[in-house]
């Protein structure tokens, strides 16, 4: 029986530990990996994750070369947040028949910025009987699927507060990068305004996509503006050192609005030196219920986790763009990977 393959579109932080916690599972072998990072294409891919070894795959930076040499089962993307950006890879990946598992924030619920693109790759991909599917931790679970999840014990929900605060010093560096660290409030300012740095995307998906699941149908998303959170001690990080006065990261907040009152709050802090962190649920219903987990799950092992456990239902899954509400609840691939998908959907 032959393993399941994967083609890595993105090596970078993200990609490189999905595909090392990749080489450590049984059932899946990687066959290909795309990037256009100078310092990675044509070096063996062993030699880019610093397992200590050759894999005897080069890193391309040409995805029809990749997808033409090999078949993939399945792409795991991870390049970049916005779909109007990585749309062109997902379409290359699913024209040569290949399912893809991606990163991208807004692919996670892209109904609500980018409702003409999901029908392109929803169309694409049921023309070329595969799956598509936008997840990882946060937006793909801890700020939608688990709140959804949550209220399937309730007979009425009424409002839903979600509030995740994560010490982003050990978190992986183009994160800290992403949310400003290190950077004087100035320039903080100045690189949001410009879109240089993002801070955290997936804000409105998360709210649209729990939205959608209760049937509401919302007035508007309301977006605040991306705030610093200011350094009031020094913290260092392997790479990052925060001075006080300095940003340490930021905080963002986004409300779904259902006839004129707020349902859906969702608040996300990520900073340097965050003292208590954690994720919490409140819905407000009947029964009302009140989750926390503390300390926050790790962002970064819990994103390679959601990808590598996604693989399985979405090989599973009926062709076309999916999303994490659509499918069989998350659960762990702890055995083989093979496993785990349905007969019917084996060619080997
Ligand atoms: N949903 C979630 O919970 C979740 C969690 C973690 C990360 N993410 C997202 O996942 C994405 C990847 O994160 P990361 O930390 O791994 O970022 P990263 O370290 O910057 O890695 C991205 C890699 O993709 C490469 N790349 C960019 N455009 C490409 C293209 N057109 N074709 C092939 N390769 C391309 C980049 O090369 P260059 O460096 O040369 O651009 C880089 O090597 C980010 O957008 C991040 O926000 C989502």
């Amino acid at each position: 029986m032959e393993k399941v393959r994967v083609v890595l579109y993105g090596v970078g932080a993200v990609g490189s530990s999905i595909a090392r916690f990749l080489l450590e599972k049984d059932g899946v072998e990687i066959v290909g990996a795309i990037d256009v990072a100078e310092d990675k294409v044509g070096r063996d891919l062993g030699e880019v994750l610093g397992v200590g070894k050759r894999l005897g795959i080069a890193v391309s930076d040409d995805p029809d070369a990749v997808f033409s040499k090999v078949k993939a089962d399945v792409v795991v993307h991870a390049t970049a947040s916005f779909l109007k950006q990585v749309h062109p890879q997902i379409a290359k990946a699913l024209e040569h028949g290949a399912n893809l598992v991606s990163t991208c924030e807004e692919l996670a619920y892209p109904y609500a910025t980018e409702p003409e693109l999901a029908r392109k790759l929803d169309e694409l991909a049921k023309e070329k009987g595969v799956t598509v599917l936008g997840t990882g931790i946060n937006p793909g679970f801890l700020m939608d699927t688990l709140v959804i999840t949550l209220t399937g014990v309730c007979q009425k929900v009424e409002r839903i507060k979600v509030t995740r605060i994560m010490n982003a010093a050990t978190r992986r560096v183009p994160f800290q990068k992403k949310i400003g660290a290190g950077l004087p409030i100035n320039e903080f300012r100045n690189r949001i305004e410009r879109k240089i740095i993002t801070g955290h995307v997936g804000l409105e998906q998360s709210i649209s996509m729990i939205a959608d699941a209760l049937g509401w149908k919302l007035d508007g998303i309301e977006v605040d503006s991306v705030e610093p959170v200011v350094a009031k001690t020094r913290v260092e990080s392997e790479a990052i050192q925060v001075e006080p006065g300095q940003v340490a990261g930021l905080k963002q907040r986004a409300r779904g609005v259902k006839e004129g009152k707020e349902v859906i709050t969702l608040d996300f802090q990520a900073y340097m030196g965050a003292e208590e962190e954690y994720d919490s649920i409140t819905i407000e219903g009947a029964p009302s219920i009140h989750m926390k987990i503390a300390p926050c799950v790790h962002g970064d092992l819990g994103t390679v986790a959601m990808i590598a456990n996604s693989i399985p239902k979405v090989i599973n899954a009926q062709p076309g763009l999916v999303t994490m509400k659509d499918l069989p609840i998350p659960s762990a691939v702890l055995k083989d990977m093979r496993k785990y998908i349905h007969d019917e959907n084996v060619n080997w």
